[in-house]
């Protein structure tokens, strides 16, 4: 099975790619092998409510500190050279939340990439949107629009954001495409991996090697099914906005001590026999 880990040796980040660091983020940084960071990094950021509760605030709070926590993820990971960053933003589900709360985060993001767009330019990020765009508001759409032309030609991290996100959505839009597109035969009757891999959201990007969920709930609520399938997950208690640079250092150090076997056996494991077929099925 090919290794999932950043096959780019020649634009390894070093320990000075992040800039001033403080002295606990370079203990962790010391510990860290640039040759075997993610390639790519989705994360559940929860935990924005909670914050704010417990400092007898209204949600909304949470949600606007949880930008700064996004803001240091974006750009670590753009600065460690990972290849694809994935952050949820607003799933499908979260239509159920009173309405106050949904237009706060949707002009949270649009003030976000209005605020920001210099900082991803500066840092040669890609924007990439993954869900149902066309239900969003037409205003959030022309953002989402603007930000990926924008972005277009920026060779660096891609950066995607789960907007009207759900996993299942995502499985049923791929397959509808596939159905709609034919195989110029009339209707396709039979579906490989390959070509619904190619049809999802995040098409062309490797599948997530670790997925983060902030603020201790072991679920997965939707996020990537498909993608996730061999993903390292990484549990914080950490709330979303006292989620810092420390902390993903931390879960890169994590996903860095687990041994992947995609299913197979450990590779220095005795076997007199050859696998009967290549692993990752
Ligand atoms: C979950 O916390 C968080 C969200 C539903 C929204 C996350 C959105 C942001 C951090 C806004 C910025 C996003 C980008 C990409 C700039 P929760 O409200 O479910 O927390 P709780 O479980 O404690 O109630």
């Amino acid at each position: 099975m090919p290794h999932s880990h950043n096959p780019k040796t020649l634009h390894l980040a070093t320990p000075g790619s992040l800039g001033p660091v403080t002295p606990e983020e370079a203990r962790l940084l010391e510990k860290l092998d640039f040759t075997r960071l993610p390639r790519h990094v989705a994360v559940i950021m929860d935990g924005n409510g909670r914050w704010a509760q417990k400092r007898h605030l209204p949600r909304i709070a949470g949600h606007r500190s949880g930008t700064q926590s996004a803001r240091i993820t974006i750009e670590t990971c753009a600065r460690l050279k990972i290849e694809a960053l994935t952050l949820y933003a607003f799933s499908v589900e979260n239509w159920r939340r009173p309405k106050t709360e949904i237009d706060f985060l949707m002009a949270l993001l649009r003030e976000y990439l209005r605020k920001e767009m210099p900082l991803l330019q500066k840092n040669n990020i890609r924007m990439r949107f993954l869900g149902r765009m066309d239900e969003l508001p037409a205003g959030v759409q022309n953002d989402v629009r603007d930000a990926m032309e924008k972005t277009a030609g920026n060779k660096g991290m891609v950066l995607c954001v789960a907007l009207n996100y759900g996993g299942r959505a995502e499985i049923v839009d791929a397959m509808n495409a596939i159905l709609s597109g034919g195989n110029g035969h009339g209707m396709p009757t039979k579906v490989t991996e390959e070509q619904l891999a190619r049809h999802l959201y995040t098409e062309g990007l490797p599948d997530p090697d670790l997925l983060i969920r902030t603020s201790g709930e072991m679920r997965v609520s939707n996020f990537l099914l498909w993608q996730i399938a061999y993903a390292e997950i990484f549990v914080t208690e950490t709330l979303w906005p006292d989620f810092n640079r420390a902390r993903l250092l931390e879960a890169l150090l994590e996903y860095q001590k687990r041994e992947r076997r995609y299913g197979g056996i450990r590779e220095d494991e005795p076997s007199d026999e050859k696998p009967v077929r290549a692993a990752g099925n």
